[in-house]
């Protein structure tokens, strides 16, 4: 399967205008990312199986569902700027397994990722979610599922992005895999930043570090 699922009520397009506007704080831009992990994942929600059950009300019994896929799930954050977007989509599937990479990718043609830090449950059989707010020339997110392809494989694997880039999603989309999104921006700068797109998540999620370091 190779859906691109573009989020785009009124609700999500206002609180990705709040985020994407020049100067906001970094208390509202992990709101707002946190806020849209969320609707990302309620909309994602309604592809999961579940299975009808009657419930007990206090005064009889109803017809109810229980979601049955969500102890199958992995969310996967990536260091830095996913935290508050899968923290977001932690809301709605507490029960998730969460696995945890650090990427870095060079700011210069040929963009070249490096992974750091992964921690990660087995994932045979799992619905597996990758959680990174920018999906730009697509170069970490190809680079982390090459290295999520060691820990076995999922039934299924979705990317929840709040921006992406055309050329990420035509790069990520060859791949046998849904997108969630946002927003769709059709260029890169010479840095490999989503133009208008937003900037570094990173940076105003959690400030400039001094400096970079392992
Ligand atoms: N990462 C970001 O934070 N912003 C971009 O535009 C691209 C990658």
């Amino acid at each position: 399967m190779r859906m691109l699922k573009l989020i785009d009520n009124l609700i999500v397009r206002e609180t990705l205008t709040s985020i994407r506007r020049k100067g906001v704080g970094a208390a509202d831009f992990r709101r707002g990312l946190s806020e849209l992990g969320r609707y990302m994942a309620y909309e994602f929600a309604d592809t999961l199986n579940y299975r009808d059950v009657e419930v007990e009300t206090p005064l009889g019994v109803a017809d109810g569902v229980e979601i049955s896929d969500r102890e199958r799930m992995v969310v996967v954050s990536i260091l830095r700027a996913s935290l508050p977007f899968s923290e977001g989509v932690m809301k709605v599937f507490p029960e998730a397994h969460h696995g945890i990479i650090g990427a870095r990718r060079s700011d210069e043609p040929p963009f070249n990722v490096s992974i750091d830090y992964i921690r990660m449950p087995r994932l045979d059989g799992r619905i597996l979610v990758v959680a990174d707010p920018m999906l730009a020339t697509g170069n970490t997110m190809l680079g982390i599922l090459e290295e999520l392809g060691g820990f076995g494989s999922p039934d299924r694997t979705v990317i929840f992005n709040v921006l992406s880039s055309r050329e990420g999603l035509e790069r990520v989309l060859r791949r046998d895999l849904d997108v969630y999104t946002c927003g769709v921006d059709d260029k890169l700068d010479d840095r490999g930043y989503i133009v208008p797109g937003l900037g570094d998540a990173g940076d105003l999620a959690f400030g400039r570090p001094s400096e970079c370091r392992k």
